[in-house]
């Protein structure tokens, strides 16, 4: 029997997990019809670059930086919300520069990101049993039974908001908010604030010193374009399969299909089987992908999504984000970065350094400890050392205000701060500092 070729509906024929149970389908129906004629968000040629870089990234030449919301919020779509998670991220992303030696690719969990998997399909809430929240692309996270029920409209809302939010990322990221000279003043004043931010002075003073001498040297900080705008590339997990397939389009120049929802789309852990539909619908669009690979993955597996999702081992189409624990990254790391790098795909290692260490408080907050987070982090750069791959990149949760969600870290949140300012609709993410204080940690890291 020859297979059926792929087109972005033959998902529909594979058993697709963590889908909504929509009460209406007429009215999804007409939500994916809008959709369908809706301008693409992205565009295949910023795609296409973003593949590139990373597989510079493949090839141990650049480094990855993805981060954002676990879950964005359509209540949370201020200016000013955006501009702080994105100079938290450019902030990152010099110091990791530096750290690194290389570039470093810039990736948000951005414009995009409205669609959560669930361990369980319902929620006890008092006496009652609600369908769990979703993201706002399918419900509210309000603990009502009308705020639990999925809305398709809510598919157009969340394309309404990807679409705000990635015009100010445009304008912030060309339009100067970018600027080298401004971003590592931010860091400065980061340093100069706190006695955790003084243990890096002297990489903070380094960086001071390259930018001076680039200016004596006759080069105009303010000028040079490279120095002034950054690439930065949007990203969110493939999870809701009827919004993706509506907003997939085939490329006029190349006849290619591209997922035009985001420049970069990844698979989540709770959806990589590898008969799914996840793993179907991402195998076809040519853009970058990424596939969580959690304790339970093996060798086999590994190696068999890496003949689906990059049968033909082009660099950067592929990227693995490790979600290990603390505990156990040491020991599964290894094994699977011997076997791929053994199989000759290339691939993107990434280290999720989050999502293998919640647990939740005595207070009942999900929460994560900035020392387990750190604790992954450095089994991943050891493992890769060992083997002798190249520890691609890190991706994590973060928000640009000053949340208490995480434990630790620059300011040493404690459990009783966590109710202060908890605000995350699903995960707990890193603020500002913490997340800023994790990159100083990551560029010593790189640096050893
Ligand atoms: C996430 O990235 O928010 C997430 C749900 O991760 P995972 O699929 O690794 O559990
Ligand atoms: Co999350």
């Amino acid at each position: 029997m020859t297979p059926v070729a792929w087109t972005p509906q033959r998902w529909r024929s594979r058993p697709a997990d963590q889908q909504p149970d929509w009460p209406d389908l007429g009215q999804l129906d007409a939500a994916r019809k809008e959709l369908a004629g809706r301008p693409p968000l992205v565009f295949a040629g910023e795609v296409r670059h973003l593949t590139e870089q990373l597989g510079e990234v493949a090839s141990g030449r650049a480094f990855l930086l993805q981060a954002g919301d676990c879950a964005e919020s359509f209540d949370d779509l201020s200016a000013d919300a955006i501009r702080d998670k994105l100079r938290v991220i450019l902030q990152m992303a010099v110091v990791l520069t530096y750290g690194a030696g290389v570039p470093v690719v810039k990736v948000g969990r951005m414009a995009g990101q409205f669609a959560k998997p669930r361990s369980s399909p319902t929620e006890a809430v008092g006496d009652l049993t609600l369908p769990a929240f979703r993201g706002h692309m399918v419900n509210d996270d309000a603990p009502t039974t009308a705020g639990r029920q999925p809305d398709p409209g809510r598919l157009l809302t969340a394309y309404n908001h990807a679409a705000a939010t990635l015009n100010l990322v445009r304008a912030f990221t060309k339009g100067g908010f970018a600027d080298l000279s401004q971003v590592h003043s931010w860091n400065q004043q980061f340093v100069a604030s706190s006695d955790e931010g003084r243990r890096y002075e002297q990489i903070a003073a380094e960086i001071d010193g390259a930018l001076r001498f680039m200016a004596a040297c006759g080069i105009d900080l303010g000028a040079e374009q490279s120095l002034h705008q950054v690439d930065f590339f949007t990203s969110h997990e493939a999870l809701i399969l009827d919004y993706e397939e509506a907003l997939t389009r085939c490329d006029s120049l190349t006849g290619d299909w591209y997922d035009c929802s985001a420049h970069t789309l990844w698979i989540g852990e709770r959806t990589r089987a590898i008969d799914g539909a996840h793993v179907d619908f991402l195998s076809g669009v040519r853009n970058p992908i990424g596939c969580k690979i959690g304790p339970s993955a093996t060798v086999d597996e590994v190696l068999e999504l890496c003949r689906r999702l990059n049968p033909d081992r082009i660099p950067g189409r592929l990227t693995f984000v490790t979600r290990m624990g603390a505990t156990r990254a040491g020991d599964l790391l290894p094994p699977l970065f011997a076997a791929v790098a053994n199989a000759g795909t290339p691939v993107v290692w990434t280290c999720d350094p989050m999502h293998g260490n919640t647990f939740t408080s005595a207070g009942g907050q999900k929460t994560r400890r900035f020392d387990d987070i750190l604790t992954e982090l450095r089994a991943f750069f050891a493992a890769h050392r060992a083997v002798g791959t190249w520890p691609g990149g890190i991706h994590v949760e973060l928000t640009g205000s000053d949340v208490t969600e995480c434990l630790g870290g620059d300011g040493q949140i404690g459990e009783d701060q966590l109710h202060l300012r908890y605000t995350t609709t699903c995960d707990p993410r890193l603020n500002a500092r913490q997340a800023i204080d994790l990159a100083f940690r990551v560029a010593e890291l790189l640096r050893t």
